[in-house]
């Protein structure tokens, strides 16, 4: 394990607009000649109200990136902070109120109870926390995610795509600032994903969450306002609305020239790859 450190520099204290950020975040696992640097050094604003994809080639760091925006791993060195509180440094019952309050999560595998419906399992974290739902947010979330009908479902009644619905409306019951989804469509048919991936860009244009979400599928990342590209555990490069066939076209790039990624040597046309195309 390694120890929070809470580098304080002045004058870095977030702007507004800014949900999340993080200054030289760094994260090492393991220690001495087995140490895995999986992110050194990022410095990243996630912009409030907004749908930000992080890509990059399998191992780049990505998943610990997220973990450690979100406050789900302590970081090596650097800072990060939660709208404008500073999370590197804080004890574990504060951090995990503050996860709670502030933060939802979607997991690759859904992550439901299977004993619990539909219903039950979108409260689920606020009750835990004996919070009441606000039954008008909560009810916008299920209509937008067209869940009305399927509210007495167990997961086992659900299809995969329903499912993951169930488990983005989790994340968005208590109305969290930001919310982090870890590869969402990964365990979807693409038709599954396409819906998932319509229903986060709900979240962002209709009820004005910011999302942050992991993904390794150009197709998935089309749908986000920008991605910021991960290689190596560096942010490597960022794109404005992305397509899936710039995206792709970076993608190679990096997975092609992996010692100098994004340099202006011309990355080919793709033609062995297939895209979810909307
Ligand atoms: N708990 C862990 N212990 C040791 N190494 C880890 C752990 N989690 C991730 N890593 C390593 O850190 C690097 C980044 O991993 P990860 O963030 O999961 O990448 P990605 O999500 O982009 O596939 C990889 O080299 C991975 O093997
Ligand atoms: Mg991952």
């Amino acid at each position: 394990m390694s120890t929070p450190a809470a580098q304080h520099v002045p004058g870095q204290a977030p702007a507004d607009g800014i949900a999340a950020r993080a200054r030289g975040l760094t994260k090492a696992y393991g220690s001495g000649e087995t140490t895995v640097l999986a992110l050194d050094s990022v410095d990243v604003d996630i912009a409030r109200g907004r749908f930000t994809a992080v890509m990059g080639p399998s191992g780049s760091g990505k998943s610990t990136m997220m973990h450690c925006l979100a406050g789900l791993d302590t970081v090596s060195a650097g800072q990060v902070w939660l709208g404008d509180t500073e999370i590197t440094g804080m004890k574990d019952r504060e951090l995990t109120r503050l996860r709670r309050d502030r933060i939802g999560f979607m997991f690759q595998s859904f992550n439901l109870i299977p004993t619990l419906n539909a219903a039950e399992n979108i409260t689920l974290p606020m009750d835990i926390a004996g919070k009441k739902p606000d039954e008008k947010w909560l009810d916008q979330v299920i209509d937008t995610l067209g869940l009305r009908d399927r509210l007495k479902h167990r997961p086992s009644q659900l299809s995969g795509g329903q499912q993951q619905r169930v488990a983005c409306a989790r994340a968005l019951a208590s109305r969290p600032e930001l919310i982090f989804a870890d590869e969402p469509t990964g365990n979807l048919d693409s038709r599954a994903g396409l819906e998932v991936l319509g229903f986060l860009r709900e979240a962002v244009d209709q009820l004005g969450q910011t999302v942050v979400m992991v993904s390794h599928d150009p197709g998935a990342a089309a749908h986000s306002d920008l991605v910021l590209f991960l290689a190596d555990g560096r942010i490597v490069d960022e794109m404005e609305r992305p397509t899936a066939e710039a995206v792709l076209e970076r993608m190679k790039r990096f997975d092609v020239t992996r010692a100098a990624p994004f340099t202006a040597e011309d990355g080919g046309t793709p033609s062995d790859v297939t895209l979810d195309k909307d």
